[in-house]
């Protein structure tokens, strides 16, 4: 099964950046390759490229593309185009901390440099070992979580935390990829997740290509399903976790929690530790308001009336109570979250 989903979703091509681009899933397998790093924030924004570690790769290669154009003489013009192109892509998406991880860390390269050259070179080669480095930490956490999973499981997940939140393999789908390299039967209930549908469109594009047993359903049916006893375990990706044990995700994700938990199901959120943020509680997350465009339309066309009120929150905050344990590329976290995270990041 080593031909799993082996798809790039973001990939460094000829000092280009080359995306799968998601707004056309699933009707068509399209790429987009960017040479400016505003042409990869606006993909961010637009959700060309989506999922936490997917869009803190992109954004590492738009910095990235930003030290290649810039026509800097000297280090510290070059420093001023980086944080220029950096401050611009910060302002894409405010929730997920794998955005602000990658910029962080090709800035560091940068910063670290003695030289225009050297700075370029550093920040290009720093965000293509991101690039490596997801895929393989993606294979570690799904391993981890594979061995939770039980043969004939049926696992819930929200949204797409897949091969297409990532760069490859993906996160709660690694762990339901993973299990099933290792010989296990796993079906998947895939909740459509309204209002952007990346699980219709994308969760199942994936594991269809895959040939993983799946069934979509409306988010609506989420509480019946697991009022009939039609799922075993609950497991999603996350765009933040903080310190103190909340999981932010995409909105469904907290009604999922407390339902699994009315019911005695577990629930585990999977993710890499650039999903971590040792720096924030709770209080301190801004969750994304999008625009009333995606929930007054489904993929274009109008379903509201004109001049309805619309709020659309893209994340939603569960609490570390409702967590029975979170998976990561460095084993499987138990509560008390507030001791095992600062464990985990040291
Ligand atoms: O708005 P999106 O599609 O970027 O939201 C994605 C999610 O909420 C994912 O579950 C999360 O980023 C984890 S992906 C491994």
């Amino acid at each position: 099964m080593a031909d799993f989903f082996t798809l790039r979703t973001v990939t460094w091509a000829d000092g280009k950046v080359k995306m799968i681009d998601q707004t056309a899933l699933p009707t068509r397998l399209s790429y987009v390759t960017y040479a400016a790093p505003d042409q990869v924030a606006a993909a961010i924004r637009t959700m060309v490229v989506r999922g936490a570690p997917a869009i803190g790769v992109a954004a590492a290669m738009g910095v990235a593309l930003a030290a290649r154009r810039s026509k800097a003489a000297k280090l510290p013009e070059l420093m001023r185009d980086l944080e220029d192109a950096a401050a611009m892509l910060r302002s894409t998406r405010p929730t997920a901390v794998n955005l602000f991880w990658g910029i962080d860390r090709v800035m560091a390269r940068a910063r670290a440099a003695t030289s225009v050259r050297e700075a370029r070179e550093a920040v290009a080669e720093e965000a293509q070992a991101m690039e490596e480095e997801d895929v393989a930490v993606n294979r570690k956490l799904g391993a981890n979580g594979a061995e939770l999973i039980r043969d004939g499981e049926t696992v819930l997940t929200q949204c797409n935390a897949g091969a297409l939140a990532t760069v490859g393999y993906g996160t709660a789908l690694g762990v339901v990829r993973a299990a099933v390299e290792s010989g296990k039967l796993v079906k998947v209930l895939v909740p459509e997740t309204r209002p952007a549908l990346q699980g219709a469109r994308l969760t199942a594009y994936e594991l269809v290509r895959d040939r993983i047993s799946c069934t979509l359903i409306s988010d609506t049916a989420v509480g019946h399903m697991l009022s009939l006893g039609r799922v075993d375990r609950v497991i999603v990706g996350a765009d933040r976790i903080t310190r103190d044990g909340y999981v932010f995700n995409k909105i469904g994700t907290y009604q999922e929690a407390v339902l699994a938990r009315r019911h005695g199901v577990p629930f585990h959120p999977a993710a890499p530790r650039s999903t971590f943020d040792l720096g924030r509680s709770h209080d301190q997350v801004t969750i994304e308001e999008r625009g009333a465009e995606e929930v007054v339309k489904v993929r274009g066309r109008r379903i509201a009336p004109k001049g309805i009120p619309v709020a659309n929150p893209a994340f939603d905050m569960t609490p570390p109570e409702l967590v029975t344990s979170m998976i990561t590329e460095r084993g499987v976290l138990a509560p008390p979250f507030e001791e095992t995270i600062p464990r985990l990041m040291s």
